[in-house]
């Protein structure tokens, strides 16, 4: 069996998107465009894979990690001259695949069928090729009797060339001994001065050697994203993929317009997303939930019959049958039980909040452990921070804390204790007591007003 190898050129600086970021690290949903490319890469189950890396290759390399394999193009002298540099991973008697780190819609089951068609009609090389209704920018697919002739870049076309509606869509598998052949002979004679990859087909098909067409079924998938309008669509697109594939497991997205869900995210059945959601990286959502309208979730673990209305979720755990809004905020590193409820105006940072407590409204919890059936009134803060180090605050169950307590941590509050309202606590409060701390009695000065 011959190697499958994929080099994913990203190298190039991307001018059109007028960014300060390398174009391929732009993202799509939750993700850069070239881990879509590379993910593809890895579902067919190739037997390496090469990234080309060049403008501002610190950046790529540092999101995309030192798992990958890279070689570096200094200069930025075009499509051929990038898979120059890849010249030592590329071995006699392989099969080469060359991805566009800038076309994130493609699919691996694409790739499978380029590849089978490749082996089967034994071709030297084999283009994908795509009819659109908009050809410019693309290059176009020049055919003679039906057949591979050539590739021009749009910069590069007669009128009659400019008129062919088969676009080049970047995707391509070489036989790697007619690929290094091809790339030692390329010529950077065309109107950009650079190494066209593309015209490594017409001189293997000068050669003599067989370059094969496969026609896409889908022209949507290559969009190349060359702009930040391109990036949009391949947005949209990718959002519909992803929205249509939960709606096909039994969720019901109610606005899928409005609704971006990342390509990782797991949903259970009869979950309901209302409209302005985004859901995204390592989030999974049991069945049954409400999320929505306009919840934001990311990184978090959510079991069955959970509420989020108009939330902000960050990497946390919540249990079943909890509800958490609207207008909360629930920040890293928060484990929340079942039954719990999460009112308006709540944020909640590193801490574990036990089953059935309520916290209503206008609340900080931050770095705390709390019990099971603890009740908040309004307005309670944790005082986790003296300036300089962040204390815990323990409450423990049953407890209940008085409207608008401040609790200076460290600090316990323990089992079935409470505090009155309008409490500052800066000493541990012991089971079952009641601690007030505000001023013994009220003065009312009669008539203050009226004297004046
Ligand atoms: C390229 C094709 C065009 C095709 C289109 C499909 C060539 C010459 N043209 O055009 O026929 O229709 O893609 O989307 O290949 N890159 C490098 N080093 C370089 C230049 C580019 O690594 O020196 C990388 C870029 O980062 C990008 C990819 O190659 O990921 C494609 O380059 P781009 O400039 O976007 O090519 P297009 O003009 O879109
Ligand atoms: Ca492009």
């Amino acid at each position: 069996m011959n190697k499958l190898k994929v080099i994913i050129l990203a190298g190039g600086q991307g001018t059109r998107m007028k960014s300060k970021i390398p174009k391929v690290l732009h993202k799509v949903l939750d993700r850069t465009m070239i881990d879509y490319v590379i993910e593809a890469s890895n579902d067919i189950n190739a037997d390496d894979i090469m990234v080309i890396v060049g403008h501002q290759s610190a950046m790529v390399k540092a999101v995309l990690g030192s798992d990958i394999k890279y070689r570096y193009q200094k200069q930025q002298l075009g499509t051929g001259h990038a898979v120059m540099q890849a010249l030592d991973f590329i071995e006699d008697d392989e099969n080469i695949l060359i991805l566009y780190g800038d076309t994130p819609l493609i699919k691996k089951e694409t790739l499978e069928k380029l590849v089978r068609i490749h082996k089967k009609e034994r071709n030297y090389a084999t283009v994908i090729s795509s009819y659109v209704d908009n050809p410019t920018g693309y290059g176009r697919i020049v055919r003679e009797n039906g057949i591979f002739d050539k590739i021009v870049e749009q910069k590069d076309t007669n009128d009659r060339e400019a008129k062919i509606n088969e676009i080049n869509t970047g995707v391509y598998i070489f036989n790697s001994n007619a690929l290094k052949t091809a790339l030692n002979n390329l010529s950077n004679n065309n109107s950009q001065n650079e190494y066209y990859l593309t015209d490594t087909l017409e001189l293997i098909k000068n050669t003599g050697n067989k370059v094969g067409i496969m026609v896409a079924d889908d022209n949507e998938e290559f969009l190349g994203v060359n702009s930040k309008y391109e990036l949009a669509t391949a947005i949209k697109v990718m959002k519909n993929r992803i929205n249509k594939h939960h709606m096909d497991n039994g969720i019901t997205i109610e606005d899928p317009d409005s609704t971006y869900i990342g390509k990782d995210v797991v949903i259970g059945e009869d979950t309901v997303i209302l409209p302005g959601c985004i859901i995204e990286g390592k989030t999974t959502i049991g069945s049954d939930c409400i999320i929505g309208p306009y919840a934001r979730i990311t990184s978090t673990e959510i079991k069955d019959c959970v509420n989020i209305a108009q939330s902000t979720v960050l990497s946390s755990y919540i249990n079943s049958y909890t509800t958490v809004g609207p207008y909360a905020y629930i920040r890293p590193n928060s484990k929340i039980g079942e039954h719990v409820k999460i009112g308006d105006f709540v944020e909640i940072k590193n801490s574990t909040i036990d089953d059935n407590t309520k916290i209503s409204h206008l609340t900080y919890v931050g770095d705390s452990d709390v019990g099971k059936n603890v009740n908040f009134g309004c307005g309670t803060v944790t005082v986790n921070y003296d300036g300089k180090h962040k204390h815990r605050t323990i409450i423990e169950d049953d407890a209940f804390i008085g409207c608008n307590t401040n609790l200076i941590a460290p600090v316990r509050i323990e089992k079935n204790a409470s505090t009155g309202a309008g409490s500052t606590i800066t000493k541990d409060v012991p089971q079952n007591a009641l601690a007030i701390s505000r001023v013994k009695d009220q003065v009312n000065k009669l008539d203050y007003n009226t004297k004046k």
